[in-house]
């Protein structure tokens, strides 16, 4: 009898001082079919500053520039994406796996005390079912689920009143035949899933190039087809937004494209006040029909008569956000930051009159070349930010670079003329 207490006891030992710490979450996971939820590690510690721990979904350079904005506040930021980037190594802790592999996200999960994401295209559910009680997940998966698919999303700004386009869902292509001659041509079709900077996004003229793009875009059923709006601009409102409704609002971005994919943008932008007044009003108002928490941006188009139509939003932060890095006092990913975390919000005004950012694209497959940042760096005032991306191909997001002064035409020339020296 006591042999056996003594080997039950050393058992014990061995399981609690040992295996218990080394493997602990495993085991309790193999335990339970959902490992992490209703575990308790302890009480969220929002607003205890330094050592809370960022969890992020996705590792490319939106993670990247959030973990350094991080970073600067004491937060450490780690990384959940289902293959190995360049973008964030060295930034944190990066695990590698699909979206519903249990085993790995729910330990992952676990250690965060917020989580966030930095794409909307991604398959929440798993996350939401294991998402430990210590942790919150923001943007919430109400938010992204009208925002990801883009159909939703038209619908769902529709019905709270908000202006947009005529646009019409099509699930068959003779429907969006019938839909083009309703709305005239050209019309725009695009994919309900992730926009892929521009990518989902297509022009047709005519009947032909229409059945040419449906065929292309209807992977998911339906087709979101839109009347083409004559703007005069396009512009570009960032918010940032707490769970408990307090928000504020960036200075008004006017996104200039080549093709459908933005390249440059430029603060201010050239409305009239009255413009840019409604446009962070409307802005504002999204967010909280959205009930986003975090970073918001929404596009919108703006007409001769200085009508605004909402274009799309994002609950992240945003390409065309990324002047107020160097631009203005708080940046978007350190306001997305301090808004999921419920601190206090970060002051989102300029620090110059006039500030622009050109977007660096990849003009061909291969390695990566790093040596253009160099170059860009000789101009007056550059700013250069690479994402670290170690293979490029035609159209990937490589860098950007911010410029900013007292004049705009100056600001533009310089940061386009920085841009085109790098060639990744
Ligand atoms: N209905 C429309 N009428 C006119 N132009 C449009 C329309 N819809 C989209 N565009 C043009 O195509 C661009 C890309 O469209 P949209 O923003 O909806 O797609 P996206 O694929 O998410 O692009 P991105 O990721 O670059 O924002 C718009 O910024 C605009 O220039
Ligand atoms: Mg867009």
């Amino acid at each position: 009898m006591a042999v056996a207490f003594y080997f039950i006891e050393r058992l014990l030992l061995f399981y609690l001082f040992y295996l218990y710490p080394v493997f602990g979450v495993n085991l309790l996971m193999d335990a339970f079919a959902s490992p992490c939820r209703g575990l308790r590690r302890r009480a969220p510690r929002l607003g205890a500053g330094p050592s809370l721990k960022v969890g992020i979904l996705g590792a490319g350079q939106l993670g990247r520039m959030l973990a350094l904005a991080g970073a600067r506040l004491g937060l450490r930021a780690q990384f959940f994406s289902p293959s190995e980037s360049g973008a964030c190594a060295g930034l944190g802790h990066r695990v590698v796996g699909a979206w519903n592999d249990r085993r790995l996200l729910g330990p992952f999960l676990f250690d965060s005390d917020v989580v966030t994401l930095e794409n909307e295209s991604l398959d929440l559910a798993t996350v939401v079912e294991l998402l430990p009680e210590h942790a919150r997940l923001w943007p919430s998966k109400r938010t992204v689920d009208w925002i990801s698919d883009k159909l939703v999303q038209k619908r769902h700004v529709l019905s709270a009143g908000f202006p947009v386009g005529a646009f019409r869902a099509c699930r068959t292509v003779e429907q969006a035949l019938q839909a083009a001659k309703d709305l005239s041509f050209p019309v725009v079709l695009k994919g309900r899933g992730d926009g892929d900077a521009g990518y989902g996004t297509t022009w047709a003229h005519d009947d032909s190039q229409l059945r040419a793009a449906y065929g292309r875009l209807a992977q998911r059923g339906t087709v979101l087809l839109e009347a083409a709006v004559p703007f005069v601009r396009e512009l570009s409102v960032v918010v940032v937004r707490r769970a408990d409704g307090v928000d504020d609002v960036y200075p008004v971005a006017h996104t200039r494209r080549t093709d459908v994919r933005c390249d440059v943008v430029e603060i201010p932008a050239p409305c009239t006040s009255a413009v840019a007044v409604r446009a962070q009003t409307l802005a504002r108002e999204v967010a909280a029909a959205f009930g986003c928490v975090g970073v918001v941006a929404v596009e919108m188009f703006e007409l001769a008569s200085g009508e605004l139509l909402v274009n799309e939003l994002s609950s992240r932060p945003h390409n065309t956000g990324h002047f107020t890095i160097d631009a203005c006092v708080t940046s978007q990913f350190e306001n997305h930051l301090r808004a999921i975390l419920g601190w206090s919000l970060g002051e989102t005004s300029l620090l110059r009159p006039a500030g622009v950012t050109v977007n660096v694209f990849g003009t061909r497959e291969g390695r990566a070349d790093k040596r253009g940042a160099e170059e860009a760096l000789h101009v007056s005032g550059a700013v250069v930010h690479m994402y670290g991306h170690e293979s490029v191909r035609p159209g990937k997001r490589m860098g950007h670079v911010t410029v900013v002064g007292d004049d705009l035409d100056d600001v533009r020339w310089r940061a386009r003329e920085a841009a085109g020296r790098i060639r990744p």
